[in-house]
Order: structure tokens, then sequence, then C-alpha cells
């Protein structure tokens, strides 16, 4: 089993991933960490806390992170995508639990050091509570066993600009720290995640298998579709965050390479990740300075869609 702490900001795929997470015997979920995102942080931590309970995992703690960005601006959240409440604007029970008292950073630091060398950090949000927690203890990328992270493009362009990811542009500073830490990484971008197509067939089975989390899935999820089918043209939607989970465990339906990475921090192509193959030369010697990371540029995205939705029914 993969001991993980999940960093989200829900947000539907973000929801769709956690019931994986709280679900899949192969992972240990450790905790879930709450970024402003898809929703400000309280909403975040709100969704987080409701999802646990509703799929039985009410035990599992959720600790709060980032409200806003590190330097930046916080951008408004995407109501338009999410809805307003995160989950497509459905209704939805109350919550019971509460979060744990400490912030999400320390709590990552907290975790990863009582099990060192054990813990994979899954990163599905904008990245403050991941640089947070890097701030807090630098020595924390020697114990980390792996990040995931899903943001970034490679080749694909972006889905905020042509150029930069959501996650990425919500927080470039933050995601510049992280990229470059020097910690074994590996980037689940839209290169691969704009490959995968959640079907409303995928989801009615996953609506069947979860009870009433299933009803929470299926809701948000035609909130979500009918963005994807408006704005995209596409009949589906892109389970982006569950592609970093369907990485770490069936990492065979991926393609990846390995190179160093840079994230624009400023200017019009701010939140675009610059990725530079391993043994490439450049003039400016940087790019061999950085530390090495894996990048995924290829998928079998019918494969992960449907595992998507055999793992949820
Ligand atoms: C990413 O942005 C968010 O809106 C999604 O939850 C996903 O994490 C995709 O660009
Ligand atoms: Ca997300």
């Amino acid at each position: 089993r993969h001991p993980i702490i999940f960093d989200t900001d829900p947000g539907v795929d973000d929801a769709q991933a956690i019931a994986i997470a709280l679900r899949h015997p192969e992972l240990e979920l450790l905790g879930l960490t709450t970024t402003y995102g898809n929703v400000d942080v309280a909403t975040a931590t709100h969704n987080a806390l409701l999802l646990a309970e509703l799929a039985g995992r009410g035990d599992v703690p959720v600790a709060q992170g980032a409200a806003a960005p590190l330097v930046k601006r916080r951008c408004p959240p995407p109501a338009h995508i999410h809805g307003a409440n995160g989950l497509g604007d459905i209704s939805l029970p109350p919550v019971k639990g509460r979060a744990d008292g400490r912030s999400a950073a320390q709590f990552i630091v907290d975790t990863v050091n009582a099990r060192p060398g054990e813990v994979t950090l899954v990163a599905v949000g904008p990245l403050g509570n991941l640089a947070a927690a890097l701030q807090l203890d630098p020595t924390l990328i020697e114990r980390v066993k792996q990040v995931v992270i899903m943001g970034g493009s490679i080749r694909e362009g972006g889905n905020v600009t042509p150029v930069a990811e959501a996650n990425m542009f919500n927080d470039p500073h933050a995601a510049s720290r992280v990229l470059t830490a020097g910690w074994p990484l590996t980037l689940v971008g839209l290169d691969v995640t704009h490959r995968c197509v959640l079907t409303a067939e995928h989801m009615a089975r996953i609506e069947a298998g979860q009870g009433e989390l299933g009803r929470v899935l299926a809701g948000s999820y035609a909130f979500y579709r009918d963005f994807y089918r408006t704005f995209l043209g596409i009949d589906g939607c892109c389970p982006h965050d569950s592609c970093a989970l369907a990485w770490l465990l069936r990492p065979e339906l991926f393609t990846t390479a390995r190179g160093h990475l840079a994230v624009v921090t400023e200017g019009d192509a701010e939140g675009q990740t610059l990725f530079a193959p391993e043994g490439r030369d450049f003039i400016d010697s940087r790019w061999s300075r950085t530390p090495a990371v894996d990048a995924c540029l290829g998928v079998d995205g019918e494969a992960v869609s449907d595992w998507i939705a055999d793992v949820l029914a």
C-alpha cells in the first residue's frame, strides 16, 4: 500500500480523486490537506470533510492550508466550472467533523517525518501548502518518498491562458519552489489529463457504486460536464486530478520523459511550465543545474478513464 497525503481544492474533479484516495485498497490515505483554488479554502475544507464522511471515512484527518497565493493576488474561484460550492451547486448534507488543529503545511511536515521515506505527496491544486511545508522544514525533501503533481503542461498548452494550466497559474511562485525543490517528482499535466474523458456511462456506474457519495459525484459531474460541453465541445469531462492517482497506481498506462522544469512567475506567460529534456545542452547552463524530474507526456486515456470508473464502481 502507498501511504499518501492528498493535497486538494475540491472541486468536482478533485472530489472524484478524493473518492479514489478514500476507497482504493492500495492507498493508505493519511490525510487530506486543503487549499483555495477551485473554491476558497474554507469551502475546500468543508468539502473534504464532507466527502470523507460520505465515504464512511470520517476518521481521515483534514488539515486546512493556503487561503491565497504566496505573492500574486488570488484569482476569483471559477464558479462557472465547479459551482460556487465547488460541487456543482447541488444541495449537500451537513458536515459533522472538524478540521485538524494544525495547518496543512504542519500536518505534512509532521506526517512525513513520522514515517521517513514512506509517504507520497499527491498534490492536485495550487501548490502553496507544499511550498509552505518546504519552508517549515527544508529537509523534508530527504524524507518524502515521492511527489506527484497534477498541474502544468509540456506540449499541450494551457487551460487558463494559452500557456498556463490552472494549478500553476493560481500560484506560480509556489509552483516554482515545489517543482525545483529537488525531491523525486512526477508532473501529471494537461498532456495526459486532456487525453482522458470520463463519460456519462462511466459516471452512471460510479453513481450506482458509491451510495450517497455517488449522488454527490454524479450531481457535481453533471454541472462540470455542462462546462465541458459549452466551452470545449467535449461530451464528458477530463478527470484531471484522478490522473495523478492513476499514475501512482498504474504507471504502465503512461509514458514519461525526464528533464528539468521551470515555472514562469511573471508576465504574459505567468504559470507556464518550461521543460528541458535531460541530456540536451543549452547555452544557458541554468537548465542543467535544476534537479531533474519526470513529466508525463503520453497516456492510454481510455484505459485510465475506465480504471477510474472501475475503481469507483
Ligand atoms: C486543474 O485545475 C483545477 O480546476 C482542477 O481541479 C485540476 O486540479 C486542472 O487544470
Ligand atoms: Ca484540483
